[in-house]
């Protein structure tokens, strides 16, 4: 059995990401970015590809940045992983499904507003910790979510940036369906054979279509986000707060 950190499973016309860093929450690398991107690029060259599902599994979907990966490899421009990563999952082509149960925290959350269906289990815990890392939105948050759910709430999610369970992310639109956690991956994978066994072509011009009217804001909002985040990386306050989130303390920002 293969211990990798995202492992691609290919289930006949459907392809599982694995986020597998249990002991880590999930949090994402670099190079799991990278494996990801991978992924999602392997699915768009395989014509037999139908649908895609992202899933952490039943305990943690995942924690966001892993925050040491975050200081020994800042992403500093375009061709950092995190970036093609958030640009491969913004222009996906096929039908991208995730499956959430527990954290979803940081991109564990934003890239779920790349997804065409998300379905969470009743435990998942969502959060936009940007601000109390010193840092900023990222993944098009910061104009997707006002989309979403209108500037009040918004500013609520990424300035407060308070976590949120489950039944609060499907009342805003986040998530399509919550699901008993044992239940969500295999509802997300039988939804994802439902669009595998549709007109591809159809289905594929249909979501490009969805996407048409802010696909270039979306690439504009990752764009000039990845600007702020990482000048922001550099600042004394991002550089305190990742450190005590290592030293396990709270953060002093005065
Ligand atoms: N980066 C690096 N390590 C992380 C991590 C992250 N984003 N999230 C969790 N971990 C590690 C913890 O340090 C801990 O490691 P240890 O066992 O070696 O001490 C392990 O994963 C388990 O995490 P723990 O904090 O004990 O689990 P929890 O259930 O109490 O809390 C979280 C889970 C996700 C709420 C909490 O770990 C957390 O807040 N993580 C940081 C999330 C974050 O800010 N991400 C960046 C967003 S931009």
């Amino acid at each position: 059995m293969t211990t990798a950190p995202i492992q691609v499973e290919q289930l006949d016309f459907v392809w599982v990401l694995r986020i597998h860093r249990v002991e880590k929450k999930n949090a994402l690398t670099a190079a799991m970015y990278e494996a990801l991107t991978a992924g999602l690029e392997g699915a768009i060259a395989d014509a037999g590809v139908r649908a895609v599902v992202i899933t952490g599994g039943e305990s943690c979907f995942t924690a966001g940045n892993d925050i040491g990966d975050f200081i020994a490899n800042p992403p500093v421009d375009e061709k950092s992983p995190v970036m093609r990563f958030l640009r491969a999952v913004s222009t996906f082509p096929k039908p991208l499904i995730a499956a959430v149960n527990g954290v979803a925290v940081g991109i564990g959350t934003t890239l779920l507003l790349h997804c065409d269906l998300v379905y969470a289990g009743e435990g998942a815990r969502f959060s936009l910790p940007f601000v109390d890392l010193g840092l900023v939105a990222e993944g098009a948050s910061s104009l997707l979510l006002p989309q979403l759910v209108g500037r009040r709430k918004a500013s609520e999610l990424l300035l407060l940036a308070e976590p949120f369970d489950a039944a609060t992310a499907l009342a805003m639109g986040l998530i399509n369906r919550v699901l008993p956690p044992a239940e969500v991956e295999a509802f997300a994978l039988a939804q994802a054979q439902k669009l595998a066994a549709k007109a591809p072509s159809a289905l594929q011009t249909t979501k490009a279509l969805i996407l048409r009217p802010q696909q270039d804001a979306i690439a504009e909002a990752i764009a000039v986000e990845a600007h702020h985040f990482a000048a922001q990386l550099r600042s004394p306050e991002a550089m305190e707060a990742l450190q005590a989130f290592m030293e396990k303390r709270k953060p002093r920002f005065s």
